[in-house]
């Protein structure tokens, strides 16, 4: 296998652990590099469901080094949570590895963002409440701890006599939030250190020196339409879902990477806030959420759900930095009678057309989708296991979609399990 990235061409949910995990199979090390528990990745491995949100989807394979890298944000308790389920459900974790670099969610990051959800009624992110954007402001404005600073207590001790006056401050009075005492904080640092001492990858210098030349499977979150530098901003996440980030978030540099797999699913669907140009608020997009049992892993919440946005595809195969497209749950098509692809905007002001996507998010909802239609290929793909055994109008759809990218589609998902894939190369 050649060191492969994986991310999401859409906004996130786009299919990536079954992606991932088919992978996985012959990497030899799983980095997840960037976002935290907003993620909520679906794998069906061995016939069983797992659901994970920070621990890389490798880990259900044996003798797989899963590291959660620099890039990452962690919520210490939703980690120590879904650590234990794992080793319940008796996976071996002795491979799973975090870098000290990675960031911690303290309790006052979920705290605010809740109080955005709960207090901004205009511009509402309409975030996973996990603190991903407080976590991430906190880093960039270099006043984050990291899991490293908890393994050496003079570190901890100095760090938060200069983050937490500063930190109160700014919970008292901008938020009107709870201040914390140092010795509250210094409990909370002693409860993480023991959930991540198993775990902490000191030597992770080594880790990736040692794996250099073996094979990496860098696993993506969320999606290029939610990546704080060209998603449909300030509706997005706080980390890079595009390619790119998987260097920064990991170490290795780009020299490294082989492919780019971007995964889009044959419709498109979003959850939270902002623009959004193929919503379908119809019986359409209810049957396409219904088939598709489109609610949100992390937070339960249903899903925007609309017809293919080739705009957004094309500037995700640009900005994400594309090799190859994953396209997933082209099955819950099998009923319908006219699939279509939204292939250009209109403006409905000025009737401007827009070919590319226009950065400028908030001009979106004066925004109208132009429209080709294929005829659907009325049955079950769900069985097919080869392309050859397509339908043609499934064919000819999948041939449109290639013509629209501009790179081929590598993988094609017809069901969650993993016999319901049809691989277009080897990989
Ligand atoms: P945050 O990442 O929790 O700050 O949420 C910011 C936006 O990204 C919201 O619209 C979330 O619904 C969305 N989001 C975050 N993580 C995911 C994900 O894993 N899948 C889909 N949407 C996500």
């Amino acid at each position: 296998m050649k060191n492969t990235v994986v991310i999401g061409a859409q906004w996130g949910d786009e299919g990536k652990a079954k992606i991932t995990d088919l992978l996985a199979e012959k990497a030899d090390m799983i980095i997840r590099y960037q976002g935290g528990c907003n993620a909520g990745h679906t794998v069906v491995h061995n016939g069983e469901t797992y659901k994970l949100h920070i621990v890389p989807s490798g880990i259900l394979y044996d003798n797989k080094i899963c590291f959660i890298a620099n890039g990452t944000v962690i919520l210490p308790e939703v980690f120590e949570q879904e650590t234990k389920e794992l080793k319940e459900r008796g996976v071996d974790l002795s491979k799973l590895k975090i870098s000290p670099l990675a960031t911690i969610t303290m309790p006052y990051h979920t705290e605010v963002d809740g109080w955005a959800e709960d207090t901004v009624k205009k511009g509402k992110i309409g975030s996973t409440r996990k603190g991903i954007g407080p976590t991430y402001t906190d880093k960039i404005a270099r006043c984050a701890l990291k899991v490293g600073d908890l393994f050496d207590e003079e570190t901890l001790l100095e760090k938060i006599d200069i983050i937490l006056p500063l930190k109160n401050k700014i919970l008292k009075q901008v938020y009107g939030l709870k201040e914390y005492s140092k010795d509250e904080i210094l409990e909370l640092c002693k409860k993480y250190k023991a959930i991540f001492e198993p775990y902490i990858c000191e030597n992770w210098q080594d880790l990736l020196r040692e794996n250099k030349k073996k094979n990496i499977l860098f696993e993506g979150a969320q999606g290029v339409m939610l990546d704080v530098d060209f998603g449909t901003y300030p509706f997005v996440t706080s980390s890079n879902p595009i390619s790119g980030g998987a260097c920064t978030g990991s170490g290795y540099g780009p020299a490294m990477i082989d492919e780019v797999i971007g995964v889009s699913k044959a419709y498109v669907t979003r959850v939270g806030e902002g623009p959004f140009v193929t919503e379908l608020n119809d019986e359409i997009g209810d049957k396409i959420r219904e088939i598709g049992h489109e609610f949100g892993t992390t937070t339960g919440r249903p899903r925007r759900c609309g017809w293919f946005d080739a705009v957004i595809a094309k500037y995700a195969v640009l900005v994400g930095g594309l090799t190859s497209m994953a396209l997933t749950k082209i099955d819950v098509f099998d009923d319908f009678d006219e699939i279509k692809i939204c292939t250009a905007y209109k403006d409905t002001k000025n009737g401007k057309i827009y070919n590319n996507y226009p950065t400028d998010v908030f001009i979106h909802d004066r925004l109208e989708p132009i429209y080709e239609t294929h005829k659907g290929w009325k049955q079950s793909l769900s069985d097919v296991k080869r392309y050859q055994d397509l339908p043609k109008e499934a064919k000819d759809y999948l041939k449109r979609l290639e013509e629209i990218f501009e790179i081929p589609i590598s993988i094609i998902s017809v069901g969650p399990d993993r016999e319901q894939t049809i691989l277009m190369k080897n990989f």
